[in-house]
């Protein structure tokens, strides 16, 4: 059978508001064939296929060489980065993902990070103490950019400090795995940005201080000299791999979480009215407009789904953000609905690699939304217009003006 074609997708329209473009696709059937996305890969739609694959063995997490491949580099050139970015969590499968995770899951327990929560909020009173709303600020510089990466650093138990390298290294890796066509300079870009975040916890790891001590580090560093991991790269790329699924995504839930909210002043006001709803609303929020939009798994074994049949290799790429609305699973799909009785998405995956930082997420959006509510319950957009990044995978504003009176 021949593969339905998905129209073209990625131009300025969908960047602003990729739903109307995903429902098109899911209503026009379950499976398609995109050349937008790395030469060429199967995109699904809907909930319950995103669900099963996330769910399936067959289809591998293993993909990192297809984006260095796609990046059309001089022979050797990225070597060092498909070196140390193929061996992050996200990348393996078991047996290695199962005996890496294990290794890495113990800091992200509930009663690890409830142990965290004063020293989250202590940052996150910081950086909005130093606001004055009555004048438009931008809440991506001021609060949903730095207070991440302050926020993962802690949990990894290194220096808190905002530092703007360790930002920007993210956002290389981010425009680079998010890039549907990775270019030779994005890719020459991330590798060195991912070289300077090892040097940094290279330095980290045998600097040994008092830091250290209590965080995720100092236990990485236990269980390298237990030889639990194979080497110091694996045990740098799981550090890497953490600072930046702990920084762009969460950057990226607290401003499109504040644009959606603040975009319909009456959800605003059920949470300021009632706040232990905050919980249910993050959900809410992570569902309505999921900051990671798409993953990607490879095919292991040729095998037929909905007609078609799909080759060893072939990449299937699981939109996220278009089964977070399938009103086949949700009613009124996009509809914002804080008290929505059950708003479980796919915002976090499914499966063995569902989300790590899942909780710690949360506590931070709430965490932060608790006290914008309580600070400054007149919150309003001072911008009618918001920017979005043109990234499909990741996304999130490039600013977000807010003042209150
Ligand atoms: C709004 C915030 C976040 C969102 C939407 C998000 C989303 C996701 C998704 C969709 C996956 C699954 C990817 C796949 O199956 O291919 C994932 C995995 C992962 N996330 Fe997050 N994430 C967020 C925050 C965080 C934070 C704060 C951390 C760490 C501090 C983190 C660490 C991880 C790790 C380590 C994995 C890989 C797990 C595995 O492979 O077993 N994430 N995340």
């Amino acid at each position: 059978m021949t593969p339905t074609l998905a129209p073209r997708l990625l131009d300025a329209a969908f960047f602003a508001d990729p739903y109307p473009a995903y429902r098109t696709l899911r209503e026009a059937g379950p499976l398609h064939w995109s050349e937008e996305f790395f030469g060429g890969a199967w995109l699904l739609t809907r909930h319950a296929d995103v669900e099963a694959v996330l769910r399936d063995p067959r289809f591998s997490a293993r993909r990192t060489s297809g984006w260095v491949n796609a990046a059309q580099s001089q022979r050797g050139e990225l070597a060092g980065f498909q070196q140390l970015f193929a061996r992050a969590l996200l990348f393996l499968d078991a047996p290695d993902h199962t005996r890496v995770r294990a290794l890495l899951q113990a800091a992200f327990r509930p009663d690890a990070l409830q142990r965290l929560r004063p020293r989250i909020e202590a940052l996150a009173d910081a950086l909005l103490d130093a606001i004055d709303p009555r004048e438009p600020f931008d809440a991506i510089a001021r609060i949903a950019r730095p207070l991440p990466v302050q926020v993962i650093s802690l949990v990894l138990g290194i220096d808190t400090a905002p530092r703007d390298d360790v930002m920007r290294w993210s956002d290389d890796l981010a425009a680079f795995i998010g890039a549907p066509q990775p270019t030779r300079a994005l890719a020459l870009r991330a590798q060195s940005s991912l070289l300077g975040m090892t040097r940094h916890f290279a330095a980290q790891l045998h600097a040994d201080g008092p830091q250290c001590a209590g965080g995720l580090v100092a236990q990485l560093l236990q269980a390298r000299g237990r030889g639990a991991f194979r080497d110091d790269a694996e045990c740098l790329a799981q550090c890497a791999m953490l600072l930046f699924a702990g920084h762009e995504t969460t950057r990226n839930l607290l401003g499109n979480g504040l644009l959606a909210l603040l975009s319909h002043p009456q959800q605003w006001e059920l949470l300021r009215d009632a706040p232990e709803r905050i919980p249910g609303a993050v959900r809410e929020l992570l569902r309505f407009d999921s900051p990671v939009q798409y993953t990607g798994r490879r095919v292991t074994t040729a095998l037929q789904l909905h007609g078609q049949t799909l080759q060893r290799g072939d990449l299937v790429l699981l939109l996220l953000g278009a089964a977070n609305r399938d009103p086949a699973r949700h009613a009124h799909p996009d509809r914002l609905d804080v008290l929505r009785a059950d708003p479980g998405s796919l915002a976090f995956g499914s499966g063995i690699h569902a989300c790590l930082g899942a909780a710690l997420t949360r506590l931070e959006a709430e965490i932060v939304l608790r006290r914008l509510l309580q600070r400054w319950p007149r919150l309003r957009l001072a911008d009618a217009a918001p920017c979005w990044f043109d990234n499909p995978a990741y996304r999130g504003l490039r600013s977000l003006l807010l003042r209150a009176d």
